[in-house]
């Protein structure tokens, strides 16, 4: 573990984004989330496969965005910086692209500045997706991204851990409102649509970590992107979403048991 490490973590509970890390072959984990990953594992033996395929998406993601000339990016649930960050792929395609981190796990924030010191171009903000407007005012100040231009808001493996009574509508339509037109917005969301009764019992053990999982619909998931223009192919499997090569696909690309999509926010009348 990294010098600095906060006081503040509990380390009698597993942790959401130290449990990712396991599955993704990190090592910024400790033996009470190895224990819970190993027991999630042996119930669904594809869900490591599942956290890749979720990073794999947020890659490809990126990339399109990075294509669409976004140099600037909001990665909000951001996790350990394991393996294939964000920032690493885009400032490997844009040297001069700005990240901005946000996530509420303590842990993934004090790996993510550990990482980045001395990466100008990059920013992290220890903060919960329920408070998006504190969200957007500590990012306004870290000054990294200019709101006036168009940017990449990354939602990727996060809105499931908002409830509905958290109103996750309104959080999602308040970061939308920040942008600006040509903005993006990245999603992947774990959905109970095609899952079998054994991925829906590992949801249930999400419950012993800090934030339980809400699996939602294609429609639910859909909706998150409000009146932007959701691009081709949809909202869809994760494999299924822009794959680098039809024989990336899965046989059954909804095993993966998340949909992902990517909208753009079109100038009203434009
Ligand atoms: C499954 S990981 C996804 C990591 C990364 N976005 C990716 O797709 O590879 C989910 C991350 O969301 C974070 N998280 C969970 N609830 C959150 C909240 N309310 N606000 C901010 N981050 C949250 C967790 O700490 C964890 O790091």
């Amino acid at each position: 573990m990294p010098d600095g490490l906060p006081t503040e973590i509990d380390l009698t509970r597993p942790s959401a984004a130290r449990v990712y890390d396991y599955f993704l072959g990190g090592a910024h984990n400790f033996e009470i989330d190895r224990q819970l990953a190993e027991q999630i594992a042996s119930m669904t033996p594809n869900l490591a496969a599942t956290m890749r395929s979720g990073r794999d998406f947020l890659r490809r993601a990126v990339r399109v965005l990075l294509d669409a000339g976004i140099d600037q990016f909001l990665d909000i649930g951001s996790g350990i910086p394991t393996v294939g960050n964000v920032h690493e792929v885009a400032q490997g395609a844009n040297p001069k692209a700005q990240v901005v981190y946000v996530d509420i796990d303590p842990v993934a924030v004090a790996h993510s500045r550990d990482l980045l010191a001395g990466n100008e171009l990059t920013g992290v903000i220890h903060a919960d997706l329920r408070e998006p407007e504190r969200i957007l005012a500590e990012t306004r100040q870290l000054g990294l991204i200019d709101f006036s231009r168009p940017m990449g808001i990354l939602l990727a493996g996060v809105v499931h851990f908002i409830p509905d009574a958290d109103r996750p509508d309104d959080i999602l339509a308040t970061l939308r409102a920040a942008a600006a037109p040509g903005s993006f917005l990245v999603i992947s969301h774990s959905t109970f649509e095609d899952q079998p009764q054994e991925m829906l019992d590992a949801q249930r053990l999400s419950a012993r970590t800090a934030t339980e999982i809400t699996l939602r619909s294609r429609a639910q998931i859909t909706g998150f992107f409000g009146d932007w223009t959701v691009v081709d192919p949809g909202v869809v499997h994760m494999p299924l979403w822009r794959p680098d090569s039809p024989s990336d696909v899965d046989e059954h690309p909804e095993r993966f048991g998340a949909f992902g999509g990517v909208a753009r926010y079109d100038q009203p009348g434009g």
